[in-house]
């Protein structure tokens, strides 16, 4: 991505050797997911140029000295938060929130990128940067799979799995019998609902402005479906539960409406977690005595508030013992030439994710 607003240009960029701490990755799939999509326009801040792409698996061909966490040959899974393991969050065993990471954005941990054009530093989104043909990652951003899985559900566990399974299992912690609505059936609200449904809970709500994706949540485990777009969902919601509302609510669009919506739909004591990115500065009003007289709580989670390197081994495991429908999750495959058509058949609403093949 050369500019904010332009499709994305399929060209070739120099990749240095990694270097002390860092793998070269062969990239197997790479996922089409919102988050590329809200830097593309411009919705999100990032250092550009850029190559996009988070939501990736490969394999591992080269590792740079000192390498100890992969070698040579290993399938990976990759995580956009490869964590440095030394700062304040990692130590408390919230790798997801790494410091480090944060502060050094789209370059590597040490500030600087592997990836230039034309003179110019590439930054490397999320240091994945998965939409090329192979990467340079900080080893703690690879995650080694002990069976082998097919590419496109591995890239799959890299973001959209994690992130929403994550969300209902680690964040929200969805208790059994309980009830559950998710705002947005995309890649990761599908995902929700898979976690929703792993943890037992007796009532799940998709709720989507499009037929197609509720019709397509069914199959993750939604019990209700509601659209948003015929009439108010915080309504419906609460007439599906008996007029309580939800005791567990998921925002999984990325808006300040959704986000408001899904705090309105729950429950006395209900647990609202909010897991898509908005905006920048957008904001979501809530209604202040209603926080304190329901007892609500409102939280956020990034990346399913996982810890990659022990936590998505635990999805690889969910998907191979059947208990995480990840081949259905997966509807199209595109080559990397396809990639702007791919986006375009994210923001017509297609149902499912996309993944590209290398
Ligand atoms: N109400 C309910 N659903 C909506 C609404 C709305 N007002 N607007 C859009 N949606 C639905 C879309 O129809 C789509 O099914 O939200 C879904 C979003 O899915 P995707 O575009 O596939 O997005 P996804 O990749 O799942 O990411 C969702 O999570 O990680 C974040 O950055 C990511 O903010 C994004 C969010
Ligand atoms: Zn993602």
């Amino acid at each position: 991505m050369w500019e904010v607003g332009q499709p994305l240009d399929i060209r070739e960029v120099d990749l240095d050797e990694p270097k002390a701490g860092e793998v070269l990755v062969k990239i197997g799939s790479a996922g089409i997911c919102r988050s590329d999509r809200h830097f593309m326009h411009g919705d999100a801040p990032i250092a550009i140029p850029v190559v996009l792409g988070h939501e990736g698996a490969g394999t591992v061909v080269q590792t740079g000295p000192g390498v100890t966490l992969a070698s040579e040959g290993d399938q990976v899974i990759l995580s956009f938060v490869p964590a440095c393991g030394r700062c304040r969050s990692c130590l408390e065993g919230h790798s997801n929130l790494c410091d480090l990471h944060g502060a050094t954005g789209a370059n590597m941990l040490d500030g600087t990128t592997r990836l230039h054009a034309d003179g110019k530093d590439v930054h490397h989104m999320g240091k994945v940067a998965c939409f090329a043909e192979y990467a340079v990652i900080p080893e703690t951003g690879v995650v080694p799979l002990t069976d082998s899985i097919p590419m496109d559900k591995a890239a799959m566990i890299g973001c959209s799995v994690t992130t929403g399974v994550g969300a209902a299992i680690y964040s929200a912690e969805v208790k059994p019998g309980s009830t559950v609505a998710v705002i947005g059936c995309g890649g990761v609200g599908l995902s929700v609902i898979m976690g929703a449904a792993l943890a037992n809970a007796s009532q799940i709500i998709a709720v989507d402005i499009r037929e197609a994706q509720l019709e397509f949540a069914m199959r993750f485990g939604a019990t209700h479906t509601v659209n948003a777009a015929d009439q108010d969902p915080v309504r419906q919601v609460k007439d599906l539960t008996g007029g309580r509302g939800a005791d567990y609510t998921f925002e999984v669009f990325g808006s300040g409406d959704t986000t408001k919506a899904a705090y309105d739909m729950a429950a006395k004591r209900g647990i609202v977690t909010v897991v898509g990115i908005a905006p920048w500065g957008q904001e979501a009003s809530i209604n202040a005595v209603d926080l304190v007289r329901n007892e609500k709580t409102l939280r956020g989670s990034y990346y399913g508030s996982a810890r990659s390197r022990t936590d998505m081994p635990v999805m690889v495991d969910l998907y191979q013992s059947g208990k995480l429908n990840l081949d259905d999750l997966v509807v199209r495959h595109y080559t990397l030439d396809q990639i702007n058509e791919a986006y375009a058949d994210l923001d017509r609403g297609e149902i499912g994710r996309g993944a590209i093949m290398f």
